[in-house]
């Protein structure tokens, strides 16, 4: 069982990679068979294709759009990393995601999230959003605040209890996963 890790935003200087590679540390010594798949390295374009992504027989247009298909298809159930905009989900990430469709189906995901409020707004969209893709939400969720646990020096020291959520949030993943494949 394979879960991917994305991480949902792309700007420089961004929170999300040092959110990304901690989820990732943790996934490893908690022994789950994890893949990053950060949206920065994918550098997806805006979503312009004629056919709808549910429609398409997945097959795409952009040779990134292809590769991106394929990271996604081969893992089994996710953990999304999510920064809030605006009070709701990043565009880029958004884009990512409605790029696809037949990848994301019958799989598990789980949220990491952090702002103000802890990016709990953007979660709450994002779980109306990957109902329609036929993905199954775990409960379990990781809000952090961006006052007090992150620095203006770029520093990431997240709360103690955080680990312990993230390990939560893992189990409810893959012990979801195990029963939908
Ligand atoms: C366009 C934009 C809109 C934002 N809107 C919100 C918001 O509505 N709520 C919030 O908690 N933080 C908001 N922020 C602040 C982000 O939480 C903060 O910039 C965070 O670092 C973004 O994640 P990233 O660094 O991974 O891109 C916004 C940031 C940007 C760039």
């Amino acid at each position: 069982m394979k879960i991917g890790i994305v991480i949902g935003s792309i700007r420089e200087g961004r929170k999300g990679e040092r959110v990304g590679r901690w989820v990732e540390r943790i996934s490893r010594d908690h022994g789950v068979d994890v893949e990053v798949l950060d949206l920065k390295t994918f550098d997806l374009p805006l979503l312009t294709a004629p056919m709808p992504p549910a429609a398409a027989g997945g097959r795409y247009d952009s040779p990134e759009a292809q590769l991106w298909s394929r990271a996604v298809a081969a893992c089994d159930g996710f953990v999304f990393v999510t920064p809030e905009y605006n009070h709701g989900v990043p565009g880029v990430f958004k884009n990512a995601v409605d790029t696809l469709a037949p990848e994301w189906a019958e799989k598990v995901v789980g949220f990491v999230s952090y702002g103000t409020d802890g990016g709990v707004r953007a979660v709450e969209q994002w779980r109306q959003i990957v109902a329609n893709l036929r993905m199954y939400d775990v409960r379990a969720q990781v809000a952090m605040s961006i006052f007090t646990e992150f620095g203006d020096d770029g520093s990431f020291t997240p709360l103690e209890r955080r680990e312990a959520e993230v390990r939560t949030l893992l189990d409810q993943v893959t012990a979801l996963t195990a029963r939908v494949r």
